[in-house]
């Protein structure tokens, strides 16, 4: 099939490159022509494990290929999908603008039968909307369908090739077919394929985010508890993540939720109820409470040294919002760094992929190390921020001579704090007694 994907991000870069992996034609577009010289070039603007390669086999089996040309490339294909930003606006609702611009260059390109579908993360109605705009400017058939994305960064092409579901919102049962022959090579093993109409769809996805949002913040309500009853939060993790209606995902307590996905998607839900008059508090309390776990590690940090961190130098590992990605937006790493910057802290950072990422949040403020021991020289606290594999299994001795103070705040609860007290660390982590 002639597929287009216009938006060539995480998500676009990745749902391409797996549709020509599958045989199709892929033209990918995107209004950043930097992003496509790279692309060109076989070489993948972003961090995303296997895509690389992916991507490289395909652009030498000709079956994907990069412009800046939305319109020809619209004209070219015959199902287009937009997966384009939809970043939040300043009450939190999400921003249509990128759609809709793209929608109305659909409209004023069509020149046959066209499937449009969204990708991007969008709000109840915007399937209609995007129907609207392209009507306006076109006498020849389409059809919207929604078709949200549930791809995780760091395992995005895994996720893609072998989704656990796919969801595709649509009562045409002519795009439903487009979907299903497009889909089928994914879901042999018999994943499910569900067909809704396209409110249910667009709502599952922000439902979807939410619903993990809320399972973080719970968890990390639970191990704030832990700590003042002298509860250890990964005990109770097991205790209750064994019971298969909880489930043992996303139950890691730590510095809160991050990334592009998760903060602005739970914020566009509040805002859509609130459209609808709804008050939806437990989402209202899911922000307050992941806005807090930041400051409260922070503090954990600026107490331990007496809100006087002037002269003191700060060890930093990990930076990404989460490990595998080199993504950096809504980091909890940025909103800690800051806090204890503020307090006259001296940062010497390292993460594995997101250095270059971390300078555009972070500027000249911290120093950026080549290693992550390169960050101990002279530390006087090691603060973990971002739970990359390579921070797990640390030669402590070689730690202990680099840093000036033995003390280390865990912001993702992966050491034993035996352990650590054995090497003759003072430990600090998250619900975990001190
Ligand atoms: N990143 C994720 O993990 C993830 C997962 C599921 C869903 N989503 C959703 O998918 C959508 C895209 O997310 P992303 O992370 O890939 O974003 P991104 O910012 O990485 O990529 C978006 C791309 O669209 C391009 N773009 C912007 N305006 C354009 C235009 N008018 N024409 C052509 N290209 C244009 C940008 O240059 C950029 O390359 C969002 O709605 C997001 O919520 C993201």
């Amino acid at each position: 099939m002639k597929i287009s994907v216009i938006g060539t991000g995480y998500v676009g870069l990745v749902v391409g490159t797996c549709f020509a992996e599958t045989g199709n034609d892929v033209i990918c577009a995107d209004i950043d022509e930097r992003k496509i010289k790279t692309l060109r070039k076989a070489k993948s603007p972003i961090y995303e494990p296997g895509l690389e390669d992916l991507l490289k086999k395909n652009i030498h089996e000709k079956r994907i290929s990069f412009t800046t040309n939305i319109k020809q490339a619209i004209k070219d294909t015959e199902v287009i999908f937009l997966a384009l930003p939809t970043p939040p606006m300043e009450d939190g609702s999400a921003d249509l603008k990128h759609v809709l611009d793209v929608a109305k260059q659909i409209g004023q390109s069509m020149n046959g039968y066209k499937v449009v579908v969204n990708k991007s993360t969008v709000p109840v109605g915007t399937a209609d909307k995007v129907r609207d705009t392209i009507a306006k400017h076109t006498k020849y058939e389409f059809d919207v369908v929604s078709n949200p994305e549930f791809l995780k960064e760091g395992a995005a092409v895994m996720d893609f090739l072998k989704p656990d579901r796919i969801v595709v919102g649509s009562s045409n049962q002519r795009a439903i077919k487009i979907m299903e022959d497009l889909y089928g090579p994914f879901i042999r093993t018999g994943n499910p394929f569900i067909v809704m109409d396209e409110r249910s769809s667009e709502l599952t996805k922000y439902a979807a985010n939410s619903m993990l949002a809320t399972k973080i913040s719970f968890m990390n309500e639970v191990a704030n508890l832990c700590e003042r009853v002298g509860a250890d939060v990964e005990m109770v993790r097991k205790g209750i993540g064994s019971d298969p209606r909880v489930g043992q995902q996303f139950l890691f307590a730590g510095v809160g939720y991050g990334g592009s996905c998760f903060p602005k998607d739970v914020s566009a839900l509040v805002k859509t109820s609130e459209e609808y008059k709804y008050d939806f508090k437990i989402l209202n309390s899911v922000i307050d409470v992941n806005k807090e776990q930041r400051s409260l590690f922070a503090k954990k940090v600026i107490g331990y040294f007496k809100k006087n961190l002037k002269k003191k130098v700060i060890a930093v590992w990990g930076l990404s919002f989460k490990p595998n990605t080199d993504d950096m937006r809504e980091a909890p790493s940025v909103g800690v760094i800051k806090e204890l910057l503020n307090h006259g802290a001296k940062i010497q950072a390292y993460d594995p992929v997101a250095m270059n990422e971390a300078k555009k949040y972070l500027g000249n403020s911290i120093k950026y190390c080549k290693t992550d021991y390169d960050t101990l020289k002279g530390a006087d606290a090691l603060v973990v921020i971002t739970e990359w594999h390579e921070f797990r299994r640390p030669d402590f001795e070689k730690m202990k001579k680099l840093m000036r103070g033995h003390v280390i705040f865990d912001g993702r609860n992966i050491y034993n704090p035996q352990v650590m007290t054995e090497n003759g660390f003072e430990y600090f982590c998250i619900g975990r007694g001190k």
